[in-house]
């Protein structure tokens, strides 16, 4: 969407700060032992309290409220029977809606101590994220965001995942403009309209390129070549003097 009352930006916001509370209390409940349904569960009562939908849910019949993602999965994991352990990668993706307004947003956390390396690859995907959102302004080049990650995730010896996008948000879960990738490309030419509602969402890797459906469900996704993947996930408002983050806790 395009926001251009301030009465969008208050109902995208409540629901931006909703999905974030969501997914920080889910990855503060997150325990070794506990399995991902369980997860989803406390994140489902979360949103039901704030009287918002799950996005997943309510668009595409996603079979949880929540998407957590553990491992070698990297998007789209269906909470379930998975326990969950000591050193494992958890992305928590919280999307959802409510007076007609959608928010998305995504991290990877860390249950307990893991090695270093991974620590690392934590903190330069959400470096990547943030070098992303800082080229969201009104006019600015939508190739601007991928091209400003894919320098950075270059200098660094990462990969990023090119088949997973970024994209509109506001009034649906994915809208115009669909398909924002946070990798170089050459053929976009599309410029940022002033109030657009988008996210950006990189997943940064040690040698993932493409995102695959794995074996077990339809939903699902793992890297090929297989390699750990995290992805951190903002919804911002492009502004004439930047980018607004509505995807705060609070
Ligand atoms: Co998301
Ligand atoms: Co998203």
């Amino acid at each position: 969407m395009t926001i251009t009352h301030h009465d969008e930006m208050n109902g995208l916001r409540e629901i931006g700060r909703i999905v974030a509370n969501t997914m920080h209390a889910m990855a503060k409940a997150m325990e070794p032992g506990m399995a991902t349904g369980e997860l989803d569960q406390i994140g489902a009562a979360l949103l039901e309290r704030e009287g918002a939908l799950s996005a997943p849910q309510t668009t595409y019949d996603f079979p949880g409220a929540t998407c957590i993602s553990v491992n070698e999965e990297i998007a789209h994991g269906i909470p379930g029977s998975r326990v969950l352990a000591k050193g494992d990668l958890v992305n928590i993706d919280v999307s959802a809606s409510k007076n007609g307004f959608y928010a998305d947003t995504g991290a990877t956390f860390r249950l307990g101590a893991v090695s270093p390396e991974l620590e690392q690859l934590c903190r330069d995907g959400k470096r990547a994220m943030e070098i992303g959102i800082a080229q969201v302004r009104s006019n600015g080049p939508l190739a601007g965001i991928g091209k400003a990650i894919g320098r950075f995730a270059e200098r660094r010896g990462y990969t990023l995942i090119q088949n997973l996008a970024s994209h509109g948000v506001g009034r649906s879960l994915h809208e115009y403009p669909e398909e924002i990738a946070t990798w170089p490309t050459r053929s976009d030419r599309r410029r940022i309209n002033r109030g657009l509602v988008m996210t950006v969402e990189p997943f940064l890797s040690r040698g993932g390129l493409w995102a695959m459906h794995g074996e077990d469900d339809a939903w699902t996704l793992l890297a090929e070549p297989c390699a750990p993947v995290v992805q951190y996930e903002h919804t911002v408002v492009a502004t004439d003097r930047g980018p607004i983050v509505v995807t705060l806790p609070g």
